[in-house]
């Protein structure tokens, strides 16, 4: 087991209201696996991944990360967790425009200590393998929309994660190339014994996962 979440609390309070979105979600990453997450805008999803991503703390419940709880431990602990063994995705992929794909590949590895060298010599490696290669030194910005989504991936899976949250990272892309950057991490699950969890709308995209977590009323469906 990667992660397993437990009975997960959230609320925003605005004013005097206090919006309550999840009531009680449970759920369980197996590594090698990929699990959607589905349900209607506004219902939580993103709420959800940014508790599991160690971004913000539910009200009440447990996340277990390799069996240890996470949800209460310090913060020294969580960024640690979050820069070392969590990779993200984005809708909106959040590449630097000014910098190369490589560098963009390149800087959560810089950021862990390595040196340019070597870390620029890993993004090569990740880069090809997705695709990627020639592309390497473009600026982010004169990628296509599959193009950036692809670095997006490279960019999560470059500090070897045990896991994977992407955030509808597919959302801005035609159905051809959703369906890539669908099967691609599903490989990378599978090659890489990474746990993936994707936010989706995309109900046939969704299907092909090992797992779905139906959200409806900040529970479980
Ligand atoms: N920082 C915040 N402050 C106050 N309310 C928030 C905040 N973030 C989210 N919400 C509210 O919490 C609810 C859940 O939002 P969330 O972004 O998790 O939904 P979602 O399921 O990801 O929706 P979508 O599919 O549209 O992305 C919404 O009602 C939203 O307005
Ligand atoms: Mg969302």
């Amino acid at each position: 087991m990667l992660l397993q979440a437990e009975n997960l609390h959230h609320s925003f309070t605005e004013g005097e209201t206090e919006n309550k979105v999840l009531q009680g979600v449970c759920l369980k990453i197996i590594r090698g696996e990929t699990t959607a997450v589905v349900g209607p805008s506004g219902c939580g999803k993103s709420t959800l991944l940014y508790l599991l991503g160690l971004l913000d703390r539910p009200k009440k419940g447990e996340i277990y990360f390799h069996g240890t709880e996470v949800a209460k431990s310090d913060d020294k602990v969580r960024t640690n967790l979050r820069n070392n063994s969590i990779g993200f995705i984005f809708q909106f992929h959040f590449l630097l425009k000014e910098l190369t794909a490589l560098e963009n590949v390149s800087l959560p590895m810089r950021k862990s200590g390595l040196t340019r060298m070597d870390s620029h010599e890993k993004s090569l490696d990740i880069l090809k393998k997705l695709g990627l290669e020639s592309k390497s030194d473009r600026y982010a910005n004169k990628l296509s929309g599959g193009e950036q989504q692809r670095v997006a991936i490279a960019r999560a899976i470059a500090n070897s994660p045990s896991l994977i949250l992407a955030d509808e990272p597919t959302g801005n892309l035609d159905s051809r190339n959703s369906e890539n950057v669908f099967s691609l991490l599903q490989n990378i699950a599978r090659d890489q014994d990474i746990g993936v969890l994707v936010v989706t709308h995309n109900p046939e995209l969704a299907k092909n996962c090992d797992q779905i977590i139906e959200i409806q009323d900040g529970k479980n469906k």
